[in-house]
């Protein structure tokens, strides 16, 4: 698929953040293990740039959920396409996400994985839209806070294409 893409934030930029998040879990989780969980798909590559810096214990886990259909804003329901493959009880967990936009989908993920019963759980993502909050939701780490922009690139998609790209870009549609 092909569109305009202008270059929001380079590939240099998001390194260079990603590696202060890094540091900053490493610090805060000092001792202990972390489990992610990476959101399926757009957090893949945000997830494996985030522990291979990490200097803690890491393990990982997926879990695919999805708004309904596949336009550019979410619905309020979320749809458990893929669950964790192991239990989370007990250990301290960090959310990954790509882009928090509604807040819908996290606010309605986090209860569901604090019945799971984890010593803590946080949340990290890569973006952050706050101008279209609807729902609210404790972020406790983020990359980037943008403005109220379609973006794809780094994971992020437009009907599953662009998620290649190395660097965060904005979609001209
Ligand atoms: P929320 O439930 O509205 O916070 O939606 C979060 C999800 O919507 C993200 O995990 C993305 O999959 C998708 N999304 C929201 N904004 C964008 C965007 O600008 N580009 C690509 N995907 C987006
Ligand atoms: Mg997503």
């Amino acid at each position: 698929m092909k569109g305009k893409i202008n270059e929001l934030i380079s590939e240099k930029q998001i390194d260079k953040r990603i590696r202060e998040i890094a540091e900053q879990i490493s610090r805060d989780y000092a001792g202990k293990e972390v489990k992610l969980i990476c959101i399926l798909k757009g957090s893949i590559f945000y997830t494996c740039e985030l522990a291979k810096r990490m200097t803690v214990p890491v393990t990982m886990d997926f879990m695919n959920v999805s708004s309904y259909g596949s336009g550019t804003k979410s619905s309020g329901n979320i749809m458990i396409k893929k669950d964790l493959d192991e239990s989370i009880e007990g250990l301290d967990v960090i959310i990954v996400e790509d882009i928090i936009d509604s807040g819908n989908t996290l606010s309605r993920l986090i209860p569901l994985l604090k019945e799971r019963k984890p010593a803590s759980l946080k949340v990290t993502t890569l973006l952050d839209k706050p101008d279209r909050r609807e729902a609210d939701v404790d972020v406790d780490y983020v990359g980037f806070e943008i403005e109220d922009k379609f973006v794809v690139g780094y994971g992020l998609d437009y009907a599953q294409s662009y998620r290649d790209l190395p660097f965060i870009g904005e979609l001209e549609i």
